[in-house]
């Protein structure tokens, strides 16, 4: 159970689906080409916890995160929020399309798990 395969394939572009990975939601998205361009556009100085996006992602298109705001734990809604990423309801934290936090309580940036790419079509991530 500390590792979980992912179709890929099952994913459309624009879409973020939601499992369930050592109890915890676990968010893969799917990027549009504007988004990616959008985040790999920011300046690090804007942000409050600095990642780069390039170093957030493997596969540009490709966003893999734990689905747990940094905040106090609640599930962000994905397609939300001020910065079009992840929106925490709980106490409005806004999270870019590469799970950085933009404004709100939030400390840190959505987790990225450790995963890799077997195959064009599949994830394998923990
Ligand atoms: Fe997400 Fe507080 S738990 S904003």
């Amino acid at each position: 159970m500390s590792k979980i395969e992912i179709k890929l394939g099952d994913i459309p572009e624009g879409k973020n689906m939601t499992f369930k990975w050592r109890g915890k939601p676990l968010f893969v998205r799917h990027r549009t080409e504007k988004e990616i361009e959008t985040e790999a556009a920011v300046n690090l100085s804007e942000l409050r916890h600095p990642e780069l996006d390039k170093d957030r992602v493997v596969k540009p298109k490709w966003v893999i995160v734990i689905g747990v705001c940094t905040h106090l734990g609640c599930v962000p809604i994905a397609n939300a929020g001020d910065f079009g990423g992840y929106y925490c309801p709980c106490h409005g934290s806004h999270y870019d399309a590469s799970g950085r936090i933009r404004k709100g309580p939030a400390p840190l940036n959505l987790e990225v798990p450790y995963y890799e790419f077997p195959d064009d079509n599949t994830v394998i991530v923990g």
